[in-house]
């Protein structure tokens, strides 16, 4: 200890109940949500349904290229010339690889390296999906491109770029697919999140459907169209104009992903600390602990205990840089007995680790390199 673990058994449920809830929809992995190459490939092999990563940099896409890799969608955008040009082998070698763009000046760049490597550069759109309700932003700033008239002029510039092919449309619904709206103790505000869910729900597809459309009238053949993430599958797999949606998180099903109302995936993935002190009959000090995820300040945003039970932080000191302190009740913890605790963002925990032992049957089966572990760091 520590060590992070991946439970093989709450993996194949979590896969099984996850290609259920993506319909017949073909589900991309967001690696983002992995960052492990031995999980990347179980999961592929698992169904032909399960097909292609979505990866989030370029130097990553080229790297697991090298590694046998295919179909892979870069799903934000590379600007640096030297960045793009790191594709063009694995392009030349057969490999499908889409670039992120939204703006001319992607265009401009990928074009540039596209002419100088005389490869046309495979492009994917990524489209908006933010709902604008009075008063609420409901979405996220990405993409320029948030409407069918942007949509369009987008298309029509594609032409002054005869090194770019756009061969697909991505469009993330993160309001949607990230967003729990079935917090304990929010009942309010999770009300109020369902409601805004429902309704952008149908204006986001009818956006996709519009700009897919449009984009086929210019000549774009689309060979994909990709929507949504772990959140939003119910909703997602009714685009019939939706070739495929993305899963990541729910994979692991980091805690972030316990709370919605519409599917329970199980806790796949986690972190063990070691007890190694009791300054108080109940409470018990571990070492290490302190994984904070991405994103807002919050706690929702720190770990959580999860096995044994009973186990709960201690307000002023939560999971610390060094040491993490947890209140018990329910019977003696042992010095250098574990405390495991699961993670808040799924990929994020193998930052902080260079391998996941794996455990099937609740016994220990393997151990295998995270990104970490093969000397991997993206962002
Ligand atoms: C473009 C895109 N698609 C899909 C997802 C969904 O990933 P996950 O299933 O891990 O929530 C994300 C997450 O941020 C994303 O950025």
């Amino acid at each position: 200890m520590p060590f992070a673990f991946l439970d093989k058994d709450l993996l194949d449920k979590n896969i099984s109940s996850l290609l259920n809830r993506a319909g017949d929809k073909k589900i991309r992995i967001a690696t983002k949500s992995v960052r492990c190459t031995w999980t990347l490939r179980y999961i592929l092999d698992h169904h032909p349904r399960l097909q292609g990563l979505m990866c989030y940099s370029v130097r990553e896409a080229a790297w697991l290229a090298t590694e046998g890799f295919d179909d892979l969608l870069v799903a934000y955008p590379a600007f640096h010339s030297e960045d793009i040009r790191e594709i063009v082998p694995m392009l030349k070698r057969g490999k499908r690889i889409y670039l992120m763009v939204d703006l001319e000046d992607h265009l401009r760049q990928v074009n540039q390296v596209g002419r100088e490597e005389n490869v046309r550069i495979p492009v994917c759109l990524d489209l908006d999906m933010t709902s604008k309700f009075p008063g609420v932003y409901f979405g996220v700033y990405r993409s320029s491109v948030n409407n069918k008239e942007k949509a369009d002029m987008f298309f029509k510039t594609l032409k002054k770029y005869p090194f770019v092919h756009c061969r697909a449309l991505m469009g993330y619904e993160a309001q949607i697919a990230g967003l729990g709206d079935n917090v304990k103790g929010k009942g309010a505000m999770n009300a109020i999140i369902r409601n805004l869910k429902k309704r952008s729900v149908k204006e986001v597809a009818l956006r996709r459907k519009e700009v897919v459309a449009l984009g086929q009238r210019q000549g774009v053949e689309f060979e994909v169209v990709n929507a949504g993430g772990t959140g939003s599958l119910e909703t997602s797999r009714q685009e019939s104009w939706v070739t495929e949606v993305t899963v990541g998180s729910g994979f692991y099903a980091s805690h972030l992903f316990d709370h919605y109302k519409a599917f329970k995936h199980l806790p796949a993935a986690g972190y063990a600390i070691e007890v190694v002190r009791n300054p108080q009959p109940d409470i018990y000090t571990c070492l290490g602990g302190g994984y904070v995820a991405s994103g807002t300040p919050g706690k929702d945003k720190t770990p959580i205990p999860y096995l044994p039970e009973g186990c709960s932080f201690i307000e002023n000191e939560m999971a610390g840089e060094v040491q993490t302190p947890l209140k018990h009740k329910g019977g003696k913890l042992e010095l250098g007995s574990p405390v495991f605790m699961r993670h808040s963002k799924a990929g994020e925990l193998c930052e902080h680790f260079n391998e996941l032992v794996i455990v099937s049957n609740g016994e220990v089966v393997d151990s295998v390199p995270t990104y970490r572990g093969e000397g991997q760091c993206f962002l």
